[in-house]
């Protein structure tokens, strides 16, 4: 306001002078373009301002990331996921609480051999999703310890965790870029294999139907997929990265039981090997699981093969998922 008031008056002085002395008409236009001519920088000068703050407060979040504390680091001595299929995973004892005084899981102990296909079911709010995220290290535990193939998790680092264990959320996080960078994240992979994941994830002709296919924008948490495409995202990405453990928390529920049953048969080949741990609700997605764990308020009550389960309380593991 004052900068364009200024420039005003000095107009109306100019005027006057023009008037009222020997100022001539040409020299005041002179005047006024040149004067034009300086405003552009001063207005870049008085425009930097807002970037300075802008550019302060950015400096002070990044600051508070590097404040926030590390994760531990250790010197690991053996990584049991080098050079093998898969591995065991055995659980200790684990017990493990957000707020003091509320345990979320108690006591949990199970085992989980090289390359088996278990299932974890249990009611809503059981602490399924509690206990994937232990397993990838998400949380530190309050008491007991996740065994990698007879190594403890404080004997590896997290990043080595999560590098072979590949957990697929519930609600998978898709970022708004293209629809590339969410599949690969930004690592290089050759499109052969690419077009391999995608074929698996029985994506194929959800990325013919985009727009610009691979560099479609898929917006905000990934909008303008369904959620059954997001979660055929997210499951293109455990591909691409080839993990050594998937678990898949509620992965395809927001499938059809169609694109389910293709999804895992074409998933059938590449999780040969691997150690699989299927969290669901919905029956057909734990049927071909060779163990099942039953979780019931953070506790494990009940385990078996699945005809053992249902054979023995048929009612009760029915309502269970
Ligand atoms: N980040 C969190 N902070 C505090 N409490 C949490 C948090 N996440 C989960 N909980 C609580 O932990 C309990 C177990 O939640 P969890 O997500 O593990 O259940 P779940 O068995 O996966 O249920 P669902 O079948 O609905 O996915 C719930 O009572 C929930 O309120
Ligand atoms: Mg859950």
């Amino acid at each position: 306001m004052v900068f364009l008031l200024g420039y005003e008056v000095f107009r109306a002085v100019s005027i006057l002078a023009v008037a009222y002395s020997d100022l001539s008409v040409g020299l005041m236009l002179a005047v006024f373009s040149y004067l034009w001519v300086m405003v552009t920088p001063i207005q870049d000068i008085i425009n930097f301002q807002y970037v300075l703050a802008t550019a302060k407060s950015a400096c002070k979040r990044i600051e508070a990331i590097y404040a926030m504390e590390q994760e531990p680091l250790v010197h690991e001595k053996y990584n049991p996921f080098v050079g093998k299929a898969s591995v065991a995973i055995k659980i200790q004892n684990l017990s493990f609480a957000y707020q003091k005084d509320k345990a979320i899981l108690r006591n949990v102990s199970l085992t989980i051999e090289a390359g088996k296909k278990v299932a974890i079911v249990g009611a809503s709010g059981s602490g399924k999703t509690t206990l994937s995220h232990l397993l990838v290290g998400f949380y530190p535990l309050d008491s007991g310890e996740i065994l990698y193939d007879d190594i403890v998790h404080t004997d590896l680092n997290l990043s080595t965790i999560r590098e072979n264990i590949h957990l697929i959320l519930q609600h998978p996080k898709l970022f708004n870029d293209t629809m590339l960078f969410n599949l690969t994240l930004g690592k290089d992979y050759s499109e052969a294999k690419v077009q391999e994941a995608l074929h698996i994830a029985q994506l194929d002709e959800v990325i013919q139907g985009l727009d610009l296919g691979f560099d479609t924008m898929l917006g905000k948490d990934g909008i303008k997929l369904s959620g059954g495409q997001r979660q055929r995202v997210a499951i293109a990405r455990m591909i691409l990265s080839d993990p050594k453990v998937v678990i898949f928390d509620e992965s395809t529920s927001a499938l059809d039981v169609h694109t389910e049953v293709r999804l895992f048969d074409a998933l059938a080949d590449f999780l040969a090997d691997k150690t699989v741990i299927t969290i669901a609700h919905r029956l057909s997605t734990i049927q071909s699981a060779s163990f099942i764990y039953v979780l019931d308020a953070g506790k494990v009550v009940d385990s078996g093969s699945p005809s053992e389960l249902l054979s023995k309380d048929a009612s009760y593991f029915a309502s269970m998922i």
